[in-house]
């Protein structure tokens, strides 16, 4: 007989049972779910609105299933469909009568929303801490490499010298942009929904700031209504996480060209790469691939939740079970990706010859000779042809600007002098850029230590 079985005369389908059951996805919310419930049943007792022995009886029994279940003593029943009534009927099948008066002043409508709030602040925590440790290692990194230089691309051309610091400095910007999206959106879940009830809250006289402090929750939610019904904050964490994905996808994009023999400016660790099944010579960058791919997993889980909103009329409608799916896969995916990637990025060799020279090729230092030739008092759009005229002439004399010699710069411009070599030096390029947000050496260390100190401040 089913928790609500009373209005009903016949038992429901065993397909049916199977299409509707949550229990086989949400079970990894009993935790969250007993720990409310024994806040719920404290207050329960403390407002007289059951007697406290009873309170204290479903309490202890309560504490005596969560050991249970995590010395995997249970197996649940699909037919009592979620994790809240098979937590209920186990407590009714142990202490009969007195665990009939859990559910007073409560449904499952505010309790599934408790427990997906309680689950995912607890997740935010830990993806966050993921995020901080994936941060650790690329400042660690960028350290080592204030004086790498590479080139810096636009178009996937190469464009102006970088260094390898200044590249990864780029990245712990979207990490931190990451990490504090998550921090906001962990404010707007740790909001208490429990004493919504259905959706118009109850008669009986709860004391839900007493719940909320119990379960460590800042605020309670002021309308029931939205209490029961809103899933903002899961659609707002897949969201963040959607984010977080693509710059992991952007950078596991970049490995992947760098690690490839036309770059060949890193090489990944033998531990977080494969070889061919076929082809004997290949290493290939199969996690920065996956990562990339699962990015779009991440993303159709926003799609599928947002889309699954869109037309419920208030409050609670059971399409809403399909959050918890999209959510812990969401979840999921982000607790496998980001270390895979840290501990790939912590392991990789980095070829420095090979960035230098890629940076000496392609011109990338053509912007610092004509600011050269605007510093000898040349306006900019003449000094800009200039230049263009002399990267034609070498790239017909299959040369670059360094090994011009002076008669061939003078015979297109008379201003040209000895002290343009130095100046468009690939070193010279990167050093002279010192403005903050620079590459220049002095620029990234200041930026290191800057980020040294976000990440201790990090809790
Ligand atoms: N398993 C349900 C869910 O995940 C719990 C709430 C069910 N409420 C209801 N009125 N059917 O949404």
């Amino acid at each position: 007989m089913k928790l609500w079985g009373g209005r009903f005369t016949k038992s429901t389908d065993s397909f049916t049972d199977h299409f509707h059951s949550s229990i086989s996805f949400d079970s990894r919310m009993y935790h969250e779910d007993i720990t409310g419930s024994m806040a719920h049943a404290a207050m329960l007792g403390k407002q007289g609105i059951i007697p406290k022995e009873d309170s204290d009886l479903i309490i202890k029994t309560l504490q005596e299933i969560l050991t249970d279940i995590e010395n995997g003593h249970i197996t649940f029943d699909e037919k009592a469909e979620d994790i809240h009534m098979n937590v209920e009927s186990i407590l009714i099948s142990r202490i009969g009568d007195v665990g009939k008066r859990l559910h007073t002043g409560r449904s499952r409508n505010d309790q599934v929303a408790l427990d997906t709030r309680m689950y995912t602040k607890k997740e935010i925590k830990a993806i966050q801490a993921l995020v901080k440790e994936l941060m650790t290692v690329l400042n660690s990194l960028a350290e080592k490499h204030t004086e790498t230089i590479m080139p810096g691309y636009t178009h996937l051309q190469r464009a102006q010298p970088v260094t390898l610091a200044h590249h990864l400095l780029a990245y712990i910007e979207m990490f931190k942009r990451d990490y504090d999206r998550l921090a906001d959106s962990y404010k707007r879940t740790d909001v208490l929904p429990l004493g919504s009830g259905a959706l118009a809250t109850t008669t009986y006289p709860l004391d839900r700031e007493f719940v909320a402090k119990q379960l460590g929750f800042s605020a309670i939610t002021q309308n029931s209504m939205d209490g029961v019904s809103d899933r903002d904050f899961c659609i707002e964490l897949v969201s963040d996480l959607s984010i977080l994905m693509m710059h992991l996808s952007r950078f596991c994009e970049e490995i992947i060209l760098w690690s490839s023999h036309e770059f060949r400016f890193i090489e990944l660790d033998d531990a977080y790469s494969t070889g061919s099944s076929i082809m004997p010579q290949k290493k290939n960058p199969d996690m920065a691939e996956l990562i990339r791919g699962k990015t779009g997993r991440v993303y159709g889980h926003l799609m599928g939740f947002l889309t699954t909103m869109k037309g419920l009329p208030l409050a609670y409608n059971k399409d809403m079970q399909e959050d918890k799916e999209a959510l812990f896969d969401a979840i999921d995916t982000i607790k496998m990706c980001v270390p895979v990637f840290t501990n790939m990025i912590a392991t990789v060799t980095v070829r420095e010859h090979n960035m230098l020279e890629a940076a000496k090729g392609g011109f990338t230092n053509a912007t610092d000779a004509a600011d050269w030739l605007v510093k000898q008092g040349v306006p900019f759009r003449d000094a800009h042809e200039i230049i263009g005229k002399l990267v034609l002439y070498c790239i017909q004399n299959n040369t670059n600007l360094d090994d011009l010699s002076l008669e061939e710069y003078k015979a297109i411009s008379p201003v040209f002098d000895e002290s343009v070599y130095a100046a468009i030096s690939v070193k010279q390029c990167v050093e002279a850029r010192n403005v903050i947000g620079g590459p220049a050496k002095s620029v990234t260390t200041m930026a290191i230590e800057a980020n040294k100190a976000y990440l201790r401040s990090l809790v």
